[in-house]
């Protein structure tokens, strides 16, 4: 296989990278990835020696970058992680995520699309999205099955519904081997500490205020993130063209439990919890039944909630300087800072 993969300086990508590579019958890996605030250069340190493996800095969006890669490295699958990723920059920079998250999208499937007219062979394509393109589930709704109406709720969700809609056309159009994967909330090192997980550790760390949105009731199911990594994999050697699966943790849980989880593996007090103003739009419940992915791609949740979230406080109390340089700072900081260079505004 030589492969494509987007993002790979992320959080789930970066975790990703690892498991492709362990595989001999990857002979060729490139990520692709624009460095965003997100991407950390340092999150491949660990692979970085591997002869098989090349980092590219460029924009999934940019034709250009995108076919020449593909002229050079004559790739035959494609995974795509590359994506804006958190709900609460997209309430206010919309824009930056249709660029990403559609067009982006849009530009390796077009660029896929070529190569495989080109080689005369299928080219594999795997489109890495989320359980958040269903909506939002009440208290006793049946969990999210891969035949439920998608119903994004947020400019997050409707920009990867956007793209699983154009992953499911290009696959039956052009007959690209695609599949899309949904899976739920990923957790474990190297998450960017804007997000539940890790914005509460390294709060707590510091003894700061941990931000709980409205009541702390909303329910969200957990999965460890080589977990899903795993079943992004099987996706890619077993999925069947224009299929897509859902990928759950079969732990549901709330904001309020978690966030106490981590309290008490820190040995931290609850009088840190501090109660703000609810994210607008806040889908209240996530939950995933991935049966399909089970019994066609033999996916499991390996690892038990508790354990995984043990050993992600664990990581980030030893791996310090990976996040300290990345707190602070205002949304409007970021935008100067990472999306001046790519000519956008919000
Ligand atoms: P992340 O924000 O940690 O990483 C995103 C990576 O994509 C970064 O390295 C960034 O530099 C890169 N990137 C962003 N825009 C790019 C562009 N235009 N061109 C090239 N690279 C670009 O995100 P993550 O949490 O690792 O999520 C990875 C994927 O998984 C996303 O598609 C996301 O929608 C999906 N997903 C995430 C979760 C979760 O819980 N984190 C759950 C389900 C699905
Ligand atoms: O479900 C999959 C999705 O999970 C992915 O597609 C997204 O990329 C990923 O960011 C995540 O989205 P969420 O909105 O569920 O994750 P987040 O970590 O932002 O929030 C989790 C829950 O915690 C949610 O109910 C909001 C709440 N929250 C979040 C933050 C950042 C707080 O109460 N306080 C906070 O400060």
């Amino acid at each position: 296989m030589r492969l494509l993969v987007t993002g790979c300086c992320g959080f789930i990508g970066s975790a990703f990278l690892r498991r492709a590579l362990a595989d001999s019958n990857v002979e060729r890996l490139v990520n692709l990835d624009v460095l965003t605030y997100s991407g950390r250069r340092e999150n491949d340190a660990e692979i970085r020696d591997d002869p098989r493996y090349r980092f590219v800095e460029g924009d999934i969006a940019d034709a250009e970058i995108v076919s020449s890669i593909f002229e050079e490295e004559k790739f035959t699958a494609v995974v795509n992680f590359a994506a804006e990723s958190h709900v609460d920059r997209s309430l206010f920079a919309a824009r930056r995520f249709v660029k990403t998250n559609i067009e982006g999208t849009l530009c390796l499937l077009e660029a896929a699309r070529a190569e495989q007219e080109r080689a005369g062979t299928k080219l594999r394509f795997v489109h890495v999205s989320t359980d958040e393109v269903y909506g939002d589930l009440g208290p006793e709704d049946p969990a999210f099955s891969e035949t439920t109406p998608l119903d994004p709720r947020n400019p997050y969700s409707a920009t990867k519904a956007g793209a699983d809609l154009l992953v499911q056309a290009f696959a039956a159009t052009h007959k690209l081997e695609a599949t899309v994967t949904r899976s739920s909330n990923n957790y474990g090192p190297r998450q960017y500490p804007e997000k539940l997980i890790p914005l509460m550790i390294t709060n707590a760390i510091d003894d700061l205020p941990l931000p709980i949105y409205g009541d702390g009731l909303n329910v969200r199911d957990w999965l460890w993130v080589e977990d899903n990594c795993e079943g992004v994999f099987s996706a890619l050697t077993k999925g069947k063209s224009g299929e897509v699966y859902n990928f759950g943790g079969e732990s549901e849980r709330t904001n309020l439990d978690v966030v106490k989880g981590i309290l008490s593996a820190l040995g931290k007090p609850e009088s840190l919890l501090t109660y703000v103003k609810d994210r607008p739009g806040h889908d209240r419940r996530y939950a995933i039944d991935c049966r399909k992915a089970q019994s066609e791609l033999g996916f499991t949740p390996g690892l038990r909630f508790e354990e995984g979230l043990e050993r992600t406080v664990r990581w980030y109390v030893d791996n310090q300087d990976w996040w300290r340089p990345l707190k602070g700072g205002s949304f409007q900081d970021y935008y100067q800072k990472h999306y001046g260079k790519l000519g956008l505004s919000t």
